[in-house]
């Protein structure tokens, strides 16, 4: 069964190269009209070029249909403008791919705060300011799919990144809560730690194994998390055709005795707290509290 974008209309930021490019150019593949939104930044996330509009005319000499959007996904009015001009042009907006990004590497040791706020501003803000411009508009009708871009290092930690993050885990914790948000309204929400042979990893990646990670691998988990039949609330990893989903998880309540509730007894117990046997994936922040209690009542019976 082939998957169209067919009569969908898809906002990708960054979209001016690596993933992002690729993204939008198979949505537009598929049949969905495109906005190309970037604003042409370097890796660091200085200047400004026309890498979208170079993006749309090759999706329009493909036959495609596509806008370029030079804005700043740091700009929450840029992107309200972005969504509306989308809304005029073509309709509404039904797919939004949270993409832009820019690194500013140093060891926590060497780095500015000013590099940090950037960082997250990019990113985490930049992801919930074009996803707030999109939002309403989805839920009136009654239709979204929307990915954030997260990474290896917010979801498990990397050495000199300590700014990208923590605004990359901070995009899977937007996605935890918006999913819930969106679920009645059919808006589905997830989260990609994508691994591509981009400028951004071009000097991470020895050459060799730049080669295995084109950033067409990364292409169908993308597309497929904002598709009709998406689930929602998903992480996946993709890279290099290995694909991978990933879970917060906890693992069951330990309930202490009255007397081991000290620094003490937590460090007696820590061996029991830290067991991941019988590890589960709450599907929302109530469910804790609710295996707490749940352990409680267990623990006060027997
Ligand atoms: P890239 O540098 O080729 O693409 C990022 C794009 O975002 C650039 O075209 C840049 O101009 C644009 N951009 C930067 N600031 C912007 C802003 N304020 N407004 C609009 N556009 C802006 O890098 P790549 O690798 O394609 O990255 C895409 C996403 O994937 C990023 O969010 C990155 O953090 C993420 N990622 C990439 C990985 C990889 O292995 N390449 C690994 C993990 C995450």
């Amino acid at each position: 069964m082939s998957i169209s974008f067919a009569g969908k209309v898809a906002i990708v930021t960054g979209a001016g190269g690596g993933l992002g490019r690729a993204y939008a150019l198979e949505l537009a593949r598929r049949g969905a009209k495109v906005v190309v939104n970037d604003l042409g930044a370097a890796r660091d996330g200085s200047g400004a070029s026309d890498a979208a509009a170079l993006v749309v005319e090759e999706i329009r000499s493909a036959g495609g249909e596509a806008i370029a959007d030079g804005s700043s996904v740091t700009e929450f009015e840029q992107m309200q403008a972005m969504v509306a001009k989308a809304k005029a042009d073509w309709g509404g907006v039904h797919v939004l791919i949270n993409n832009a990004g820019i690194l500013r590497d140093k060891s926590f040791t060497k780095m500015d705060p000013s590099d940090f706020d950037l960082v997250v501003k990019v990113h985490l803000s930049g992801s919930a300011n074009a996803t707030k411009a999109v939002w309403d508009m989805m839920r009136e009708q009654n239709y979204g799919r929307i990915l954030m871009t997260a990474s290896s290092t917010g979801l498990f930690g990397n050495f000199g990144q300590a700014n990208y993050g923590a605004a990359k885990l901070g995009l899977a914790g937007l996605t935890k809560t918006l999913y819930l948000e969106g679920a009645k309204y059919n808006v589905r929400v997830n989260t990609l730690a994508p691994v591509a042979a981009t400028r951004m990893t071009a000097d991470i990646f020895p050459e060799e194994a730049f080669k295995l990670f084109g950033s067409e691998n990364v292409v169908p988990a993308a597309l497929y998390l904002v598709s009709d039949d998406a689930p929602s609330n998903a992480i996946v990893g993709a890279g290099a055709g290995a694909y991978h989903s990933a879970f917060v998880t906890m693992n069951p309540p330990v309930i202490l005795a009255q007397e081991d509730r000290t620094v003490e007894g937590f460090a007696a117990n820590w061996a029991r707290i830290s067991d991941r046997t019988g590890d589960f994936v709450p599907q929302s922040g109530t469910e804790q509290s609710h295996a707490i209690l749940a352990a409680m009542q267990a623990a006060m019976k027997g």
